[in-house]
């Protein structure tokens, strides 16, 4: 076991199956104790520099809600960013305040280790551009965890914008410690790419890319179809984007005939809303949604691991 404490959480390969064992324990304390004072005098730091609802209210109520404090920002606007301030200066400015901790967001891939690099405080990766999203991972498997009761031997289907999706990269990561089966289910424009196909390869993961005009041959056989949005804002052209928008796979009411009755639909949110929907809110009301369930462990989750990174011992 690596464990966590004092160190910084760059990408899903920092932590093991026996880590994840240790947190997602501690996680189920944390559910039954949401508030309490365990994070008394300590402090945080929370700099994202990108658009957050989840990631960011999540580790800032995580910390409140067991007496520590946050500082920070979300979103840059209102801070020097727009004067022409580097990431790291910004950086070494939170970390002189004598935080105990550093979550980052950032739209580079790279970000977080560069922060890392130059801060004292452990840094938490809570996503950096189109890398990485290693939390979002452990939120991932705690949620799986608790809604199949385990994750050696399941199927897992990830669909959608596996190029940009970095909860994608991350969680396929994850799942590999696992002995699962690891669906890519995409358009072609939008695959995972040779590289990461590789980097699994080399981590023994039994994962498949599927062309995404054929999930309706396997969706029986998985038991997590775990659905993502197109990441927008990561397209230079928009062009190429209202094109891939077009054929972007969505899923509804429909589809779930073919399933399994208990398969479960995860989405680390947000999803977009209206027609053009990756996920229809109809499916909300159905037994298979488990994607709120991930904003629920959210909380407990990030607390074990505030819990594990600043040192204190439970
Ligand atoms: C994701 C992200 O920011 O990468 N959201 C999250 O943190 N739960 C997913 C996304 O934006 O599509």
């Amino acid at each position: 076991m690596r464990g966590f404490e004092g160190k910084d959480l760059l990408s899903a390969s920092d932590f093991s199956r026996e880590d994840v064992e240790k947190l997602t324990n501690l996680a189920d304390f944390f559910c039954a104790h949401r508030m309490g004072g365990n994070f008394k005098l300590k402090s945080m730091a929370l700099c994202v520099f990108e658009k957050s609802t989840r990631t960011y209210t999540s580790f800032d109520s995580a910390m409140k809600y067991q007496g520590g404090v946050t500082i920070g920002f979300c979103g840059t606007e209102g801070t020097s960013i727009g004067k022409g301030e580097s990431l790291e200066d910004t950086v070494r400015v939170y970390d002189s305040y004598g935080v105990d901790c550093m979550v980052i967001r950032h739209p580079q891939p790279g970000s977080a280790a560069r922060a890392a690099a130059v801060a004292r405080a452990p840094v938490i990766n809570a996503g950096d551009g189109s890398n990485e999203h290693p939390t979002q991972t452990l939120v991932d498997l705690y949620t799986i965890m608790k809604r199949k009761g385990k994750i050696d031997g399941l199927t897992v289907g990830i669909v959608g914008d596996l190029k940009h999706g970095r909860t994608v990269h991350s969680l396929s990561l994850g799942l590999a410690k696992y002995n699962t089966n690891i669906y890519l289910i995409s358009q072609e424009e939008l695959r995972v790419g040779e590289e990461w196909m590789q980097k699994l390869a080399g981590l023994g993961a039994k994962a498949k890319e599927v062309p995404h005009t054929d999930l309706s041959f396997i969706c029986k056989d998985l038991d997590v179809l775990y659905m993502t949005r197109l990441q927008a804002e990561r397209f230079e052209d928009p062009a190429e984007r209202e094109r891939i928008e077009k054929g972007y796979p969505r899923i509804g009411i429909p589809i779930l005939q073919y399933f399994k009755k208990d398969m479960i639909i995860m989405h680390p949110l947000p999803r977009k809303s209206g027609p053009d929907c990756e996920l229809s809110p109809e499916l909300d009301a159905t037994p298979n949604a488990a994607y709120f369930d991930q904003t629920k462990y959210s909380l407990p989750l990030r607390q074990a691991l505030l819990a594990e990174v600043l040192g204190v011992h439970i």
